[in-house]
């Protein structure tokens, strides 16, 4: 097996982020040490911590560290301390100056249903069966990076915010969405507001001409009103979903509700082949939980599996840790909010310590007997 020696920029940030980056950086670890391979952690500040620190939400060094990193794991930003800031200088701002910096213009969210927790979906089992879908969302794009302003004041005062998209930015991440729908189920479903906005009406066009190269996947649009019912009506239908930067934020988190919490779902923020992708939980920094160690850490250690997958092709290694999750789920341990009346709720720690000697138990059956039992 090939060994590999990365360099991972670790960005705790805020809240519950550094319990939950901890925990998989525990897990990558232990990788590392299970497969020969070398991980390198460079832990750096960003966020509203990085506020506190250093009087701006990505400092400069933060940023040479993602630059020159193989790949980027980040907790989660924000928190009442900093609401009060102007945007421009909040940690949010840091969080999108980042995705700006590195050219981080595909955002990729799975929406995959683990078999142990179908009972805390809001959803009866019948219509969640099998529901495993991807969000391939537009990061660098639309509203979130057009004009943002506010004149006057009391009831003089207006404010108006800029959406704009150019073919190029679309054409991009539009051709990812047909390569992962072609190495998946061949489906992709685009979402716009093509009825009212002119920004959709050329996501809409530019879509349907890419997708004559892209012969054997099945296109079909949605209105993003229309997408937001249909997910929670037949999640089954969908494959991958397309969709702008905004549609994207607001549809994840809804898509993340299936699962029964939004402390499940990963992500990958990527830009070019060959640059540091980013990789987070897509929750928040819940400061209601913050180092109280009750998080759910699952987030930021599926968001770690994909780092092992997309960024360094060890797929072994993500479906190892995979397997000890689900087989730790399977005998009943939860977090929090993931709790269930009949099983047992264990602190974030021990939550993760559950999963470290599930998978220790994994690797012991695999020197006896191979991989793949
Ligand atoms: C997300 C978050 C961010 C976004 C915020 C924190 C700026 O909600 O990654 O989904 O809106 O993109
Ligand atoms: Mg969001």
């Amino acid at each position: 097996m090939t060994q590999v020696h990365k360099n991972i920029a670790v960005l705790p940030g805020d809240g519950i982020g550094p319990e939950v980056t901890r925990a998989a950086v525990q897990l990558l670890g232990d990788c590392a040490a299970a497969f020969h391979h070398k991980f390198e952690f460079n832990e750096l500040p960003f966020g509203g911590s990085a506020i506190d620190r250093a009087g701006k939400p990505l400092p400069a060094e933060t940023l040479v560290g993602c630059r020159s990193a193989d790949a980027i794991l980040l907790g989660a930003i924000g928190g009442p301390k900093w609401d009060a800031l102007p945007l421009e200088k909040r940690p949010e701002s840091g969080l999108l100056g980042l995705r700006q910096s590195l050219g981080l213009y595909i955002n990729l969210r799975p929406i995959r249903l683990s078999r142990a927790l179908q009972g805390i979906s809001p959803l009866r089992p019948e219509r969640l069966a099998e529901c495993d879908f991807e969000i391939v969302r537009e990061l660098a794009g639309d509203i979130y990076f057009g004009e943002h302003v506010t004149t006057g004041s009391g009831p003089k005062g207006h404010a108006h915010d800029v959406a704009s998209y150019s073919v190029e930015e679309i054409e991009r991440v539009a051709r990812y969405a047909f390569q992962r729908a072609a190495a998946r189920n061949h489906r992709l479903t685009s979402v716009d507001k093509a009825n009212v906005l002119a920004t959709s009406a050329l996501w809409r066009k530019t879509v349907n001409s890419i997708a004559q190269d892209y012969p054997d996947v099945a296109l079909d649009h949605l209105y993003v009103d229309n997408a937001a019912m249909q997910i929670m009506l037949r999640p089954k239908q969908f494959d991958v979903i397309l969709t702008s930067n905004l549609f994207g934020d607001i549809l994840s988190d809804e898509a993340a509700a299936l699962a029964g919490s939004i402390g499940l779902i990963p992500s990958m923020s990527r830009g070019r082949d060959g640059q540091p992708a980013l990789y987070e939980p897509i929750h928040g920094s819940a400061p209601s939980l913050a180092g109280k160690d009750v998080a759910c850490p699952l987030g930021a250690m599926f968001s770690a599996c994909l780092m092992l997958r997309e960024s360094f092709g060890l797929e072994l290694e993500a479906q190892w840790i995979e397997t000890a999750v689900e087989r730790v789920l399977d005998r009943g341990y939860r977090t929090m909010d993931i709790a269930e009346p009949t099983g047992r709720t264990l602190r974030c720690s021990e939550f993760t310590e559950q999963i470290r000697s599930e998978m220790n138990d994994v690797l012991v059956h695999h020197e006896r007997y191979g991989w793949g039992v």
